[in-house]
Order: structure tokens, then sequence, then C-alpha cells
């Protein structure tokens, strides 16, 4: 018996290549989730008496030992797996005998693969709150090194106002932290345990207990009812993965104004040489690619989105294959979030302004001037603002 749903018959070798998709290969990340769950499983089931304690423990003991195997990368899922859950069922079975077979009792892979998608997001959430945290303080640092360093604020890509590298890099980390707090908030339709929903109709005639694995796995309440769970899968995903979207819009926008600041006609940042990449032709070359490379990654993002919104947009309600699909822009979207903030805490550390070659327009003080107009002579701001730009229009006309 190849897979948990093997009946004896053999598989065309072309429609499991299709079926599985890059399932075995996706799946290796959720490994120690669906083993955690499998062991809640496992110990609701000795509680209501439907396991024994003596298959119990050899679950338990096999499972953390294929955990602790996969880990040394002594075994992985294989395409005749199909997929994690049966990747571990089937090596389970091979290790301890019987007792493996007894533990896919009151679960199906439905609710399987949800229970540990699940515990992997709000892993995932956290780490990925955290390199953004990581962004954000390193912006902030930088705000402290080159702080009272002016800048000019932009508008149309026209000099507007005074702003100061503190004020610029303070208002990308306020936002990141903002999306920081956003990716926190995704653990809402994260925390429902998915598990005794099983294909998505309940178990009849046992008496699981839905609590106990509840508690067990630190999710914050049972997904019910039991039809719900199905109806639910791609929307966690969607909301964690429009925050990314958000997050990796703010730091696109932050690496076009770098991108900007570094063309020689600005000079107003350097990049340490190691963090600059070459060119095979002009030897002068010295690129900003890890910015161009974070930049052109919005496109990713939203495109995930795109793809997690459509897969289960327009299905009826149950498990089906569909949602396999979701996986792929999932995990896309999660490892490029994760490495952008990684890679841009790293860049910003090493980035310094260079203030000699910031020059900041006298036109740019004109809307403060119009303000202390009306300050010392109390005439209106609208009479202020005539005034001044007529000012500047004859100042203009005598340098000419
Ligand atoms: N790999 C599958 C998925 O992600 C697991 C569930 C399979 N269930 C099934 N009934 N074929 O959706």
């Amino acid at each position: 018996m190849k897979r948990l749903w093997d009946k004896g018959e053999p598989l065309d070798e072309q429609i499991l290549r299709y079926t599985a998709g890059e399932d075995h290969r996706l799946d290796h990340r959720l490994v120690p989730y669906d083993i955690r769950a499998s062991i809640a499983h496992a110990g609701m089931l000795n509680q209501q008496r439907l396991l024994s304690d003596e298959d119990y423990e050899v679950i338990c003991t096999g499972l953390l030992e294929l955990e602790r195997s996969h880990e040394a990368g002594d075994w992985d899922i294989s395409l005749e797996d199909e997929d994690v859950h049966t990747a571990l069922e089937i090596r389970l079975t091979e290790q301890i005998g019987a007792a493996g077979k007894r533990i896919h009792l009151g679960r199906s892979r439905n609710d399987q693969v949800l229970a540990a998608l699940r515990l992997y997001l709000l892993d995932a959430a956290d780490s990925l709150e955290d390199a953004t945290q990581s962004v954000a303080s390193a912006l902030e640092a930088l705000g402290e090194r080159d702080g009272d360093t002016a800048l000019p604020g932009y508008t149309h890509m026209q000099q507007a106002m005074p702003s100061s590298v503190h004020l610029w890099a303070t208002g990308f980390a306020a936002e990141l932290r903002d999306d920081a707090a956003g990716i926190a908030a995704s653990r809402r339709r994260l925390s429902k345990n998915p598990l005794g929903s099983a294909a998505g109709y309940g178990v009849p005639g046992l008496p699981i207990d839905r609590d106990t694995t509840t508690r067990e796995l630190g999710f914050d309440a049972v997904h019910e009812p039991v039809t719900a769970v199905q109806l639910s899968r791609g929307k966690a995903e969607a909301t964690l993965v429009f925050e990314l979207t958000l997050l990796m819009q703010d730091l696109g926008r932050l690496a076009s104004d770098l991108l900007m600041y570094y063309t020689q006609e600005f000079a107003f940042i350097a990049l340490p040489d190691t963090m600059t990449t070459g060119s095979s032709i002009m030897p002068q070359k010295r690129n900003p690619d890890v910015l161009e490379l974070v930049r052109g990654a919005t496109a990713t993002l939203q495109a995930a989105l795109l793809e997690i919104l459509q897969i289960p947009a327009k299905l009826g309600s149950g498990y089906q294959r569909d949602l396999q699909r979701i996986k792929s822009p999932l995990f896309r979207a999660i490892d490029l979030a994760g490495d952008s903030c990684d890679i841009m805490a790293h860049l910003i550390d090493g980035l310094e302004f260079i203030e000699e070659n910031i020059v900041l327009d006298a036109s740019i003080y004109a809307a403060g001037r119009a303000n202390r107009i009306v300050l010392e002579e109390g005439i209106s701001f609208r009479d202020a603002y005539r005034r001044v730009a007529a000012e500047l229009d004859a100042e203009d006309d005598d340098e000419d």
C-alpha cells in the first residue's frame, strides 16, 4: 500500500505525477507541524479510549523520531508519497508496525492539511512580524545615525518642502511597524482548530473531542461547524499574504527612493562595495541590484495574492483538489517577503547618506516663508502665498 487511499489497484504514473504536483517538494516545511497535529490527535484518541496507551506511546515516539530523522536529512517526501501526510503515516507504520495504522482514526487529510498549514502559518506570521520589525529598527537606527542631515521632501518628484533623513527614515519605519501589526492580526483567522472536521463533515459514530486538540495545539477556538472548515481554506492565507503585499509595497517604495538617491546625478547615499554587484563589460559599475529585486518583488506578492484569492473563489462547498494549488503561491509569498525584509535590514545597516551632496533648492522654503508672513502680519495665507510667489518670480528674474 503506497498511499493512504490505496485499495490495491495500481495508479497511473502520469496521473500520480500531475495530482501530486509540487506537493512532495512543498510539504517539506509542514513535516514538524503535521507531526505536532498528529501527536495531539493521537493524544485525543487515547483520552477518548479509542487508542490504547501502548499504541499512543509508540506512535508519539515514532513520530518524534521521524521529525528528528527528517531534520537530519535522513529522509524526504517522495513523489510516490504524494504529500506529507502519506509520507509520515507510511514511514510510521514501517517503523512501529500495526500501531501506525491506528492513527488515522477520526481524521482525513482534509482537516490534517489545514491543521498543519495553520500551525505553520502561525509560526511564519511570528517570524515575518519579527523580520518586519527588524527593517523598522534598522531604519530608526539610520534616522539616528544620519538624523540631522537635511533631505528634500518631494511631491511629484519635485522638491517640495524641507525634510530630513530622520523624518524620511522614521516615516518608513512607522509604516513597517504598522505592517507588522497587520501580519499579527492575521492570527484571528488562523487560530481555529480544523481537526475533527475530517473530510469536512465530522466523524460520525466516534466520540472524538475537538476541545482537547484545540487546547493541546494552542488554537483559540474549535472551528465550527465542521462544514465551515473547508469554506475557510485560502482565507487566512489570503489575509496573511495581503498584509505581506502591503509590506512588500513599503519595501518596494523604500527601494525606489534609495535607487534614485544612489544615481550619480543624486549621489545622496553610499553603499558598501560588498553590497553592490558588477558588470561583465563595464569595469566602473557598482550596481544596486538588491534594491531593484526588492522593488520587483511587489509584483510577485500581488500575483500570489491574486492566485490565492482566485483558486477558491468560485468553488462549491466541501473539499476540492483545486485548494492544494494555494500552497505554492502562499509559500512563495512568505519566503520572498521574509528574505526581502532580511536583505533590506542588512543593506540599511551598511548605508550612509553623503551630506555634502544633498542640496536643497532655495525655493523649498517658500511655504514656510508664507506661514511666517501670516504669523507676523496677520494677513490670510492666500495673500501671503501670492506675495511669496511674486517674490520668488522676481528673484528668478534678477538672476536671469
Ligand atoms: N495535498 C492535499 C491538499 O493540499 C491534501 C489533502 C488531500 N485530500 C484529498 N482528499 N485528496 O489539499
